[in-house]
């Protein structure tokens, strides 16, 4: 079983994670065999958010050095790990756990797992001091914008642009959260609010074109992000919808902080322009699943039939619009990334 609050973790070469594509709705806890049955969770969004897409890659990794056939073990877990950093081009973090369990499992398999879970291990307590340098930045009443969902559901544990809101409300702050609906899976609406409702926060979730009116109204002190990949020079990708904020947030005056762990930053990526945009399916934008009263999911249509639609899955806010960048080892700006290098 879990621990309290952890979206993904392994037993053996199992691989656990908690399904988010049925939540808040229905709590389910997928579980993998196989190092491909890792991929196609990791593809369909089952777990998701780029802490855990990564602690779920390194997994995949190390059951593909315990599936690897001896007298192909080397380029069984070459193609493994081809398959597995083709399910999400975006999120740095899948790539860092992919090379890292990959080097390790050229010594043994023992070495693959034991990589493996110290790469989940190291991403869950980067979240909780994000959490604790992330708290000085929240004063009492403040209210925080976020997008998306970078909670303890996208970050193993703890989260991350959602990491010092926790603490902030831990210390007994009182603070108010604007969750953006996130469409078009609406990752906000449905899994920060959950996470949100869980830890008794209060909120309200806001449709994603009304964040500028309430910028302009001063309803919003601070916005706090994730991130999925940031380049070398703080140019950052986030959830489609990020970068807007962060012009608006310049535009009325409000700090733009990202919250990310080392391992989502990208060095030999120098400009956010050579990050790869996952594209993802029209389907996405065109369907929308709920329950009906009887918490069975439907999908439905939602846009006019006959028409296609497009869905890239992240834009890239440029460094000049971020105030702040929250990791684990203190807030940094853009020119300081350069001390999280290795
Ligand atoms: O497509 P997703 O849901 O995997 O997107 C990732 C995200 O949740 C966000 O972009 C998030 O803000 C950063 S992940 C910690």
């Amino acid at each position: 079983m879990p621990k309290n609050q952890q979206s993904v973790w392994a037993e053996g070469t199992k691989v656990f994670m908690i399904e988010q594509n049925l939540l808040p709705f229905q709590y389910q806890i997928f579980e993998s065999e196989s190092y491909a049955e890792t991929c196609r969770a990791i593809k369909e969004m089952i777990t998701r958010g780029a802490g855990s897409i990564g602690a779920a890659a390194g997994f995949a990794m190390m059951q593909a050095a315990f599936e690897a056939p001896v007298n192909q073990y080397t380029e069984f877990i070459r193609k493994a790990k081809k398959e597995i950093e083709a399910t999400r081009p975006t999120a740095r973090d899948l790539f860092a756990a992919t090379e890292r369990v990959f080097l390790k499992a050229m010594i043994s398999k023992e070495n693959a797992a034991e990589e493996a879970q110290k790469i989940a291990d190291e991403i869950a307590e980067a979240g909780r001091k994000i959490g604790i340098f992330g708290n000085e930045l929240i004063h009492e009443n403040d209210k925080i914008l976020t997008h998306c969902n970078a909670g303890w559901l996208a970050l193993v544990e703890n989260g991350s642009a959602l990491a010092p809101v926790y603490e902030a409300f831990r210390r007994g702050k009182n603070i108010f959260v604007y969750a953006d609906e996130t469409r078009p899976r609406a990752q906000g609406a449905r899994l920060t609010a959950w996470e949100l409702n869980r830890a008794g926060i209060e909120h309200a979730i806001i449709p994603d074109n009304a964040a500028a009116w309430y910028m302009s109204k001063q309803k919003i002190n601070i916005v706090i992000v994730g991130a999925d990949r940031i380049a070398a020079n703080g140019d950052t990708a986030n959830k489609i919808g990020t970068l807007e904020k962060a012009i608006c947030a310049r535009e009325f005056g409000i700090p733009f902080y990202v919250a990310a762990p080392s391992s989502t930053f990208d060095f030999e990526c120098k400009l956010g322009e050579e990050i790869t945009i996952e594209e993802r399916a029209e389907e996405e934008v065109l369907y929308q699943t709920g329950p009906d009263d009887n918490n069975i999911l439907h999908k439905i249509r939602v846009a006019s039939p006959g028409s296609r639609a497009v869905n890239p899955a992240f834009d890239v806010t440029p460094a000049k619009y971020i105030t702040g960048f929250i990791t684990e080892k203190g807030i940094l700006k853009a020119e300081e990334l350069i001390k999280l290098k290795k």
